[in-house]
């Protein structure tokens, strides 16, 4: 497992232009498996987890090129649909297969993802809401499951909590269903809007997305060529601003939709950073000290994103005062805050509460990263401690950011990787 070797104490400037979403690309992937013409997608983050997405996507039929972050890929023909477990249990988000895999073959069989870093990672409502439109769902041995449907029937459904996942996993599932599918209290998220605003691409019927109800159309069979350009990454974005808060940095960030991450400039404002937007790009100046925020809860779109936590939990770990951090969306997401202590910050967990008492100074040390945003957040940490800081296990880290050692070298960071 690889490292990251960074050095403290140097503002960040300059420009960063900010990479296509992980989490609107992974689900576009796999709903290009509906069709059985070529979809072009633009703008595709090179990722670890986009690529075992694409061998996924082959494995199952399809014929995939990947470079200049440009994927080309069409599915003639189904000729697989066991999903091998190495891959499935490799990409958690691999469970976003189950829906178009009904829809196109009607059969999936699938590792089942288990828990992780961050949690328990339970998939119910994606298997209450897809047996609720004709699928056979059942555990076999060894934690596969396997999942048919003679036909998948259309029907009005409420989630119980407005799962990102489930949420498109229904809507990619009704795209071949009998009749029209009604999704309330889906996510809200924006990669929902941009999973819609592809299947519009491949002409299928479907508004709602970003709504408290999200209406599909079911449809025969899909056969066109398209483009699509996926929109920019809005964690990589707040991860940069905060690189730009915690150094004391000035960094203007290209490609990004300002209206995605307003929840991140307004906390960020708050801690006393100063941000200028425009269309597609935005400028952020940090004071010299940061200011403590009163409280962070994250909450599901548009309320302030869990995976924009543990780095917003990084800067104020040296802002002045005490910040109070409420993670509501996963159980366990506090774990990175062990390694943050080891560098000096001070943070008190109590269940789903972290109150964090903004230190003088971090200082470098050997940190180990076990989670993605986990890792990005003990990144930060280390950008403005004293000293070195080693952060072990990048393998997470590459998960969710294309070469990121670069794009902070590039404005200035002193950071390394070695394998
Ligand atoms: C997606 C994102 C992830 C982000 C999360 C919340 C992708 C690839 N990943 O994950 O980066 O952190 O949204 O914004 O897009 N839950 C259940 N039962 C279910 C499904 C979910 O209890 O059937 C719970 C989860 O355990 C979690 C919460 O609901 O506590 C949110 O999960 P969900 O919105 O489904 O997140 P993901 O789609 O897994």
């Amino acid at each position: 497992m690889g490292k990251f070797i960074v050095r403290g104490g140097r503002p960040l400037n300059g420009s960063v232009k900010i990479q296509g979403s992980k989490n609107a690309v992974l689900p576009i992937i796999a709903a290009s498996l509906l069709n059985k013409g070529t979809c072009t997608l633009k703008n595709c983050p090179n990722l670890r987890d986009v690529n075992v997405a694409i061998e996924i996507l082959n494995i199952i039929g399809a014929e995939t090129t990947f470079s200049d972050h440009i994927i080309r890929t069409s599915c003639k023909q189904v000729k697989e649909t066991v999903v091998p477990n190495h891959l499935a249990t490799e990409m958690r988000s691999s469970i976003i297969f189950l829906g178009p895999m009904l829809a196109r073959c009607k059969e999936i069989s699938i590792s089942y993802p288990g828990g992780c870093e961050i949690g328990p990672r339970p998939i119910d409502i994606h298997i209450k809401a897809l047996k609720k439109m004709g699928a056979e769902i059942f555990f076999a041995n060894e934690g596969i499951l396997c999942c048919k449907a003679k036909e998948l029937i259309g029907c009005e459904m409420n989630l119980d909590y407005p799962s990102v996942g489930a949420t498109e996993n229904i809507m990619l599932a009704a795209v071949y269903a009998k009749g029209r599918t009604i999704i309330n209290n889906p996510a809200k998220e924006p990669e929902i809007i941009s999973l819609q605003n592809f299947l519009k691409a491949l002409g299928v019927s479907v508004y709602g997305a970003g709504s408290g109800r999200i209406v599909v159309e079911g449809c025969d069979e899909i056969d066109c060529d398209m483009e699509f350009d996926i929109i920019p990454d809005r964690i990589e974005a707040g991860t940069f601003m905060a690189a730009a808060a915690i150094t004391e940095g000035d960094l203007v960030l290209e490609n990004i939709i300002p209206g995605h991450i307003r929840p991140i400039i307004l906390k960020m404002t708050e801690a006393g950073c100063q941000i200028q937007e425009e269309e597609d790009r935005l400028r952020i100046m940090a004071p010299k000290i940061l200011k403590a925020v009163d409280i962070i809860r994250t909450s599901p779109y548009p309320g302030f994103p869990t995976d924009m936590q543990p780095q917003m939990t990084s800067i104020l770990s040296v802002a002045q005062g005490t910040s109070i951090m409420i993670e509501t969306v996963f159980d366990n997401r506090f774990g990175f805050s062990e390694e943050l202590k080891k560098m000096s910050a001070d943070i008190i967990i109590e269940g789903r509460t972290a109150v964090i008492k903004g230190v003088s100074e971090l200082t470098g040390t050997y940190v180990k990263s076990k989670d993605l945003r986990g890792g990005a957040a003990l990144i930060l940490a280390g950008l403005k401690a004293k000293g070195e800081t080693v952060v072990d296990g990048a393998v997470h880290i590459e998960r969710g950011y294309d070469r990121i050692e670069d794009k902070l070298r590039s404005v200035g960071a002193d950071i390394i990787k070695i394998d």
